[in-house]
């Protein structure tokens, strides 16, 4: 995150991110699935503007990249509605214990794409934490924003820091990594999303394929062809079977010469690591032109940002 802060206003750049290795291990009484993931943040950036009022209400602005507006409200008694719900809900969520007149007016810049696998949405969430914790002066520690993240969603915890984690239990128990190798990435969000829980509901838990100790040996000793060699992601199964965007978009990959290439979470982006930026320019005009979604090239964040 790129937090600048000027009086009572904070303005955030979140990143999107990319699960560069997903295993399943079971499925909980819960509902939901134990898993290991390897996730690294992306230059891919929703930008969230904080502005603290005493009108005791939440308002929501969202700009698209495609240039519809649309605007949001929540309070007590007007339940929040609409894409971006969960900045509201944190937002609420935060409230409880502020004072009774903080009021927020939230304009979100929405440009990772949503239902992708790219995290979007909680990283608005985990953004949304951190601001109002500011700006409402509450005061709360690390581990208790980490608390308030989880009951967001199994992935909001892990945009609260920086740089690349492991994640484990539903994705709330997070390990942060030193320096992984940076990646030079092409992100392919097709026309179609994929919903999470239809995904994680059809996928076959692998019991652990504990392949985990390798990957973060190849990645401390920056051996990027075996790091590269070792990605996997164990919903790619399930959700090859409910779309078919994603046998196009391993088709499309399997014509290139990149290093690795899988979907990214619970889908519907797919990626495909590169050499360096311009072997990432090069394969993004080659996938582009196979008109299979947006086109992205990235790269992984690897960076702390200094925040004021
Ligand atoms: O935690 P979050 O609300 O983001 O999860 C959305 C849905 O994804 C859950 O309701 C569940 O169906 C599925 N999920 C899961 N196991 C996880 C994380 C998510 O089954 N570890």
């Amino acid at each position: 995150m790129r937090i600048r802060q000027n009086g009572s206003t904070i303005r955030i750049d979140c990143p999107a991110k990319l699960n560069l290795y997903l295993d399943i291990l079971s499925r909980r009484s819960d509902g939901y699935h134990e898993l290991e993931t390897l996730m690294v943040p992306i230059t891919i950036f929703d930008t969230l503007i904080f502005s603290a009022n005493r009108s005791g209400r939440i308002q929501l602005r969202c700009r698209h990249g495609h240039g519809r507006d649309s605007a949001t409200t929540g309070s007590a008694g007007d339940l929040p509605h609409g894409m971006d719900n969960i900045v509201l809900k944190a937002a609420e969520q935060m409230r409880q214990g502020a004072d009774s007149s903080a009021g927020l007016l939230v304009t979100l810049v929405k440009r990772i794409p949503s239902a992708a696998g790219l995290g979007g949405a909680s990283s608005d969430a985990a953004a949304t934490l951190m601001a109002t914790n500011r700006l409402w002066s509450r005061g709360l520690d690390e581990s208790q924003l980490a608390d308030e993240a989880a009951r967001l969603g199994s992935d909001v915890p892990f945009f609260l820091g920086s740089g690349a984690a492991v994640c484990r239990g539903r994705g709330e128990n997070i390990t942060r990594l030193g320096t992984i190798p940076r990646l030079h990435m092409v992100v392919v969000k097709p026309p179609v999303g994929l919903s999470t829980p239809t995904v994680f509901q059809r996928c076959t838990p692998t019991g652990g394929m504990g392949k985990l100790p390798a990957l973060l040996a190849a990645a401390e000793q920056s051996n990027v062809s075996r790091f590269t060699g070792l990605f996997c992601n164990q919903l790619q199964p399930a959700a090859d079977q409910l779309s078919p965007w994603i046998a196009r978009l391993r088709n499309a990959f399997d014509q290139t010469d990149v290093l690795a290439h899988q979907m990214t979470g619970s889908g519907s982006s797919y990626f495909g690591v590169c050499r360096h930026a311009s072997h990432a320019r090069r394969v993004a005009n080659q996938i582009r032109s196979a008109r299979l979604g947006t086109v992205y090239a990235t790269t992984t964040m690897t960076k702390h940002y200094r925040n004021n």
